[in-house]
């Protein structure tokens, strides 16, 4: 089927890239592992697609037609006519290497497959299939809806037809690409790793509280967001297993280390806006 999108992973990043891709007029099969997940991603669609009528920023014909376009379902097998399909599954290397497996099998030869990784090597996802030309990052920003930047990562297989093809489609979901090569966080997370590990450090030595750090950040550094209310929206779980990704990637390189806050905080399920309690309540 042309212009069918399958994207794997109905969390926060597959569920707004869902979203961007149903508004574009694509054909768009979402798919998770936990039903649970597939619910509360298609309920957190809907209320971004009513929110952005309020907005006035769609019509309601927009939003209606984006509902319309997208599907759900917990079997793999049907994305099998997917000319892209986008991957936003946890980060973790082995777990995305099993994913692409399944979906070289699944997939049409010429069919893209595209991760939304934040760190991990694009040469080594594509090394787990037949089709490592094929294979290329796609990093969107959260929320997906509203940022605007993403990431395209070339592999060291990665064709320029691959590229070309994902660029275009990056300007039709109304993003802007920007190249970026295959090294451990990429360009955004490498320089944002600092942002984090010296605030956690910073929290960690008892030199000022979260909500000091965050009102300093915002209000002398110009930053929309401090640190502590970004990694709360990331995601505290997501946010060290990217952390943890760029330290190994890097040979144990000392300043990107992760925090024990953030390890503290994943053990007691405090990960933020999505569980209700991160740095802050919600
Ligand atoms: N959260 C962010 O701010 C952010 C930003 C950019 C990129 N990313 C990247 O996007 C990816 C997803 O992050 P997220 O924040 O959406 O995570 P999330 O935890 O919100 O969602 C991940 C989803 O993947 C599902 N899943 C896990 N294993 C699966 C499998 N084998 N098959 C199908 N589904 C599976 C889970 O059920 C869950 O619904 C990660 O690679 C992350 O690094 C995250």
């Amino acid at each position: 089927m042309a212009n069918t999108i399958g994207i794997v992973g109905a969390g926060t990043m597959g569920s707004g890239i869902a979203q961007v891709a149903a508004l574009a007029g694509y054909t768009v099969i979402l798919y998770d592992i936990e039903q649970s997940a597939i619910e509360k991603g298609i309920n957190t669609i809907y209320n971004n697609l009513a929110k952005g009528v309020e907005k006035k920023k769609l019509t309601e014909k927009d939003s209606e037609i984006a509902r319309e376009q997208i599907s759900t379902t917990n079997d793999l097998l049907r994305l099998k006519d997917a000319t892209t399909v986008i991957e936003a599954v946890v980060e973790r290397l082995d777990i995305k290497q099993a994913l692409l497996q399944r979906l070289d099998d699944i997939l049409p030869h010429e069919s893209i497959i595209a991760s939304n990784t934040s760190s991990l090597s694009i040469t080594a996802l594509g090394a787990s299939t037949e089709r490592p030309d094929r294979v290329i990052g796609m990093h969107f920003f959260n929320p997906a809806h509203i940022m605007k930047l993403v990431e395209i990562v070339k592999g060291k297989e990665t064709s320029h037809t691959t590229i070309s093809r994902i660029t275009s489609l990056t300007k039709e979901f109304g993003k802007l690409p920007v190249l970026a090569s295959d090294t451990p966080g990429f360009i955004v997370n490498r320089v944002a790793r600092p942002f984090y590990g010296e605030a956690l450090r910073l929290l960690g030595e008892g030199v000022a509280s979260v909500e000091e750090i965050d009102r300093i950040v915002k209000k002398s550094g110009g930053f929309k967001m401090g640190p502590f209310e970004l990694m709360d929206l990331i995601g505290i779980d997501v946010n060290l297993s990217v952390s943890r990704s760029v330290y190994e990637q890097y040979f144990h390189e000392s300043r990107y280390r992760p925090h024990p806050i953030q390890q503290q905080m994943v053990d007691g399920n405090l990960l933020g806006r999505k569980t209700g309690k991160g740095f802050y309540e919600y």
